[in-house]
């Protein structure tokens, strides 16, 4: 396995290769991201994965400091994955003057959810997967559905920009209990860890209520954030949204939709000072 960490690099030694495939990631990887590597690798003639932390994402209160940096673990976790190059460049290489140019996604996909509560958010995931696209220029890509309204946006992006990359989701892995596998859960105490799962089974109950036949989804929705409170997290949202367009479904829509696949749950809560993020399809 390569890692290189300049992009002429990058370019010279890909440029043997037909069809890399991609998995772009923050690093401090865990078995989720491992996972979409594995499905990832057979998806083209050369894999590759970057690590970065992009600091266009971060809001100025966020953990961007303090995010773990773990290269070396992360590297040996590829090889082991069957990574053929890590792509890790430092901040001068991918962003050596200010990055002023920015891809802005439109605001129906960006004003709801965690483009509320995380402004800029997407901005800077689009901005810096659109330059690590044009480093690795990969036939394909492919992202956890676990953050769910990131993949929408950048397939969309890649349609809209008529890019010739297949953009694939990856499920969600998840711990024993049922947490989602994600980088934050290393903040938890281990207090908090025990009470993690409870966002999870948040979720599922309001999946099978769906299920169920319960058509009241404001309720629904108010039910699952208070119940979360009550145990101390503090949510941003706990929702029901069409899985076409993240829009909430009308009460006549929503019974068809849960026998049809066509309705997700989403939830975004923190817990202490860790907010986590899941999602299910229904
Ligand atoms: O999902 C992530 O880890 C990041 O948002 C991504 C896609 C690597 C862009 O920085």
């Amino acid at each position: 396995m390569k890692i290189i960490t300049k992009i002429a690099e990058l370019r010279d030694h890909l440029s043997a290769f037909q069809r890399p495939a991609f998995v772009p990631t923050m690093g401090n990887l865990h078995d989720g991201h491992l996972a979409l590597v594995r499905q990832a690798k057979p998806l083209g003639d050369v894999l590759v994965a970057s690590i970065f932390v992009n600091r266009l994402q971060f809001l100025p209160h966020e953990d961007f400091d303090t995010y773990p940096r773990t290269l070396q673990a992360d590297c040996a976790a590829l090889q082991a994955a069957g990574c053929d190059v890590v792509f890790a460049p430092g901040e001068a290489e991918l962003y050596p003057q200010q990055q002023t140019f920015k891809i802005n996604p439109p605001s129906e996909l960006t004003d709801l959810l965690e483009g509320h509560f995380r402004p800029g958010f997407f901005t800077g995931v689009c901005t810096v997967v659109m330059k690590l696209f044009a480093c690795v220029q990969p036939r394909v890509a492919v992202f956890g559905q676990k953050d769910y309204q990131q993949l929408m946006v950048i397939r969309q992006m890649v349609q809209q920009f008529a890019l010739p990359i297949d953009i694939i989701g990856g499920p969600t892995l998840r711990a024993a209990d049922g947490l989602a596998l994600s980088s934050r859960n290393n903040y938890l105490s281990s207090a908090e860890r025990r009470e993690a799962v409870q966002l999870s089974q948040a979720l599922q109950a309001m999946a099978g209520a769906l299920r169920s036949g319960t058509s009241d989804v404001a309720a629904l929705e108010q039910q699952a954030m208070a119940a979360l409170a009550a145990r101390g997290w503090q949510p941003d949202y706990l929702t029901v949204r069409q899985r076409s367009n993240l829009q909430t479904p009308g009460a006549a829509e929503v019974a068809a939709l849960a026998n049809d696949a066509g309705l997700v749950v989403l939830g975004a809560a923190k817990l202490g000072k860790t907010r986590l993020i899941d999602n299910l399809e229904v």
